[in-house]
């Protein structure tokens, strides 16, 4: 009986372990599988895309003094939110914009990944969600978010005139009244800046000298960014910024770059389409434009694998946002934003909000 029963046995027990790896396997192996499956931007929403960013250029291009129908009109920020996770820090968030006093000052849009779920806390149902794709590491579908974000507000209100970017893991470092006038002057004087747009900087990192910087512009294959972009125009920065309405419409009119930036890349480890997009293209259009720092502080000491240091619950105090807002520039700038913050912040940055973070 025994002996006779043992090869059955064997399959038996073969069969289900195969059974199970089966079974498994894709939840034991997602980097890897992921690694290897980039979502690629298909035909139909580069198509849509397009139509988006056209109406955008074509409507906001237009918008002038005397078309906005008021007498003293107020210019707006548009709040970008782009995140592929729930928005854990939007009570923080609420309370910024809270600080304002006044809501006519903003807006608020957002982009979340479909396969996202997310809460909505009270702001959030103010927010304005676009119709969103998905979005990936190591992709240059976080540039086409971006523009999603931007071409949907410039589409919505014609008095945004500034676009700021941040993400789920960012958090305010001032009062929303530190931000906005520190980019229109005071509310009182900023209906000027609907006659002063053409002077108006956008805030963003562009830098000509990082580590691995060559092999970033060879993620694709060599030459592959060529002729457009030489390496010598090549550029790096931080993934968020704050765009001036005249870049925001220039990022959106944009092809021939757009072309080479949106091919996969065959070397994933150094491909970071959405840090070198928007710093080469603004760089090779408008470089006195930009101040060519970014106003979202983030801590790359000890970084891994591309992520910088996360913050947590006990290294929240009144010191690090002291330390945080501050530049170390010559420049004396004051950071607005700062990330990376896991959830276990919250509590103690709500704590600290009033006293501290919008206290300037
Ligand atoms: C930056 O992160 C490192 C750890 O990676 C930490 O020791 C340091 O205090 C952080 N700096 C600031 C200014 O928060
Ligand atoms: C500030 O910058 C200088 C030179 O760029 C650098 O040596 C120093 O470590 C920086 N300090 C901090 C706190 O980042
Ligand atoms: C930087 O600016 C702050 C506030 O505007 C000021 O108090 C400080 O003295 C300035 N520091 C330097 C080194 O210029």
């Amino acid at each position: 009986m025994v002996p006779s029963s043992s090869p059955i046995l064997y399959s038996l027990t073969l069969f289900v372990s195969l059974f199970f790896l089966f079974l498994f396997a894709p939840q034991i192996l997602p980097p890897l599988r992921n690694r290897h499956r980039q979502p690629l931007i298909s035909p139909q929403d580069e198509l849509d895309d397009l139509r988006l960013f056209r109406e955008a250029t074509t409507r906001g291009g237009s918008s002038k003094i005397s078309h906005l129908g008021t007498i003293n009109p107020k210019p707006k920020i548009a709040f970008l939110f782009l995140t592929n996770s729930d928005l854990v820090f939007a009570p923080l968030w609420q309370r910024f914009f809270e600080s304002s006093g006044n809501g006519d000052l903003f807006n608020v849009y957002v982009h979340v990944d479909p396969s996202t779920k997310i809460s909505t806390p009270e702001w959030l149902v103010k927010a304005n969600f676009v119709p969103a794709r998905t979005t990936a590491r190591a992709s240059p579908t976080l540039i086409s978010a971006a523009r999603r974000l931007m071409a949907n507000a410039i589409i919505d209100d014609p008095f945004n005139l500034y676009f700021a970017l941040v993400s789920q893991h960012c958090i305010p470092l001032h009062s929303f009244n530190f931000v906005y006038t520190s980019l229109f002057g005071n509310p009182s004087s900023a209906s000027k800046a609907f006659l002063t747009q053409r002077s108006h900087k956008s805030y963003i990192e562009i830098l000509s000298d990082a580590p691995y910087l060559h092999n970033r512009y060879v993620a694709r294959g060599d030459g592959s960014l060529l002729p457009e972009i030489p390496y010598d125009k090549f550029r790096v920065g931080s993934q968020f910024f704050v765009l001036a309405k005249r870049h925001a419409l220039l990022v959106l009119k944009e092809r021939k770059l757009w072309r080479k930036f949106k091919l996969p890349c065959l070397d994933l480890d150094s491909c970071y389409p959405e840090e070198h997009y928007f710093p080469t293209l603004l760089s090779m259009a408008d470089p006195k434009g930009s101040s060519h720092y970014t106003l979202t502080r983030v801590n790359w000491t000890d970084s891994v694998d591309g992520h910088p240091h996360l913050y947590h619950q006990s290294e929240i105090s009144p010191e690090l946002i002291h330390t945080l807002r501050k530049s170390n520039s010559s420049l004396n700038y004051s950071y607005f934003f700062a990330r990376k913050f896991s959830p276990d912040c919250l509590k103690p940055l709500m704590e600290i909000s009033n006293d501290v973070i919008f206290r300037d």
